[in-house]
């Protein structure tokens, strides 16, 4: 290492750097704005389906790209589910995103379309696969012929999901499924660069996401709300874990400054599910009455940095009101996520450029050997 880098201040979790350029999207902090290729994400979540924002991530990364991504990605599902024959009940009873995860490792590596797909396919087949069979039950063979939330959906319950509860999920999962340069998906760019393939890309990607700073936050988030139990419990529950030097799940965020505007469009989502169920409407008050106790604690100890509601707080209430185990919140994140993960190695492949930073050495000197 050369002298003078000794004296450069490391930038630690790499805040302010940047570290790859994107057409994919654009995460405004300062002004809480999340841009998908030029379309806001409140809108494509109200206006499109998973397979279409799916499609506008992974334009111009491969030849051969479909116009409509639904029937290839419904076959990729039929593949996908020829893997949940390696699936035993030993792999099922793991936490599922360890048990999705050894199924994805199964795939070869490749960098096409097919692979792309395949990949895509993966956590919506494998997902509901390890939750019935860690049930005792059958999985469930996908329909090429329905939407990707509606047939995950289908899958883990074994029965039809109604419109309401499929297109909620849609809208989760065009919500999460890109979001500039978060830690999986940087994690996902560095193998990229490697040429390990996408395969490995993905599986670098999941397992940085795993971690409940990132995409294991939603789980957690359940744990609290049922801790608490009552709205008038919130603020004492809150006090005593930041006293015991405890995070609060679904607040904070690296980039928002304000607002995650993921949260928004999840609460849209959930709002219109409130409207055909009998818990879902006291179960979001009684979330709000915890967010607003939150985000006021947040700022009374936190005056100098901004704590606001993130993606994970909505994301544990919506997919809980579509009856969806807290144990299974990340592996339904990366069924949205991995078609970012998938452009964004698209993309830096395309860069040519292997990612390898430098660090300072601060540890002993050259000793002589006793
Ligand atoms: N609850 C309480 N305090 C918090 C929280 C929180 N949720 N988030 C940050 N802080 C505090 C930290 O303790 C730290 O305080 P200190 O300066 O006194 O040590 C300060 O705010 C800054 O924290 P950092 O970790 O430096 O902030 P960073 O921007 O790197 O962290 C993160 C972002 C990891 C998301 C953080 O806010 C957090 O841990 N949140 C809870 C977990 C969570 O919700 N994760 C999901 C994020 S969204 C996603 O990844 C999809």
């Amino acid at each position: 290492m050369s002298k003078g880098l000794s004296t450069v201040p490391a930038a630690e979790g790499l805040e302010g750097i940047v570290a790859a350029h994107t057409v994919l999207s654009d995460v405004d902090g300062q002004a809480g704005r999340l841009t998908l290729r030029g379309y806001a994400v409140e809108d494509l979540a109200h206006r499109a389906g998973f397979e279409d924002v799916a499609h506008l991530l992974l334009d111009g990364f491969f030849d051969a790209l479909p116009s409509g991504l639904a029937p290839a990605l419904g076959a990729a599902r039929v593949r996908a589910f020829a893997e949940v024959a390696a699936l035993d009940e030993n792999l099922a009873k793991r936490d599922p995103v360890e048990a999705v995860r050894a199924l994805i490792a199964r795939l070869p590596d490749g960098d096409g379309l097919d692979t792309a797909l395949l990949l895509i396919a993966a956590p919506a087949v494998f997902t509901p696969a390890v939750l019935r069979v860690a049930a005792g039950q059958q999985p469930v063979a996908p329909d090429p012929s329905l939407s990707h939330a509606a047939d995950m959906l289908r899958m883990t319950r074994g029965v039809p999901a109604t419109d309401g509860e499929a297109r909620a999920l849609d809208a989760y999962l065009v919500t999460v499924c890109d979001h500039g340069l978060n830690a999986s998906t940087f994690a996902a760019r560095v193998v990229a660069s490697t040429r390990a393939g996408l395969t490995s890309a993905v599986l670098a990607g999941l397992s940085a996401l795993k971690g409940p700073l990132h995409g294991g936050a939603p789980g957690p988030v359940i744990e609290m709300l049922d801790a608490i139990g009552a709205p008038d419990n919130a603020e004492a529950w809150i006090l005593k874990a930041l006293a015991r030097g405890e995070r609060l799940m679904g607040f904070g965020h690296r980039i928002y400054r304000v607002r995650d505007p993921r949260a928004d469009a999840l609460k849209a989502a959930i709002r219109q599910l409130a409207q055909t169920s009998t818990t879902v409407p006291g179960r979001l008050a009684f979330a709000e009455a915890v967010e607003r106790a939150a985000l006021r604690i947040l700022r009374e100890r936190k005056p100098d940095r901004a704590l606001e509601t993130n993606v994970e707080f909505y994301t544990a209430l919506l997919l809980e009101a579509l009856g969806l185990p807290p144990a299974s919140f990340t592996c339904v994140f990366a069924m949205g996520r991995t078609a970012g993960w998938i452009a964004h190695a698209r993309e830096q492949l395309a860069t040519g450029k292997l990612v390898r930073p430098q660090s300072v050495y601060v540890g002993p000197r050259t000793k002589a050997a006793a």
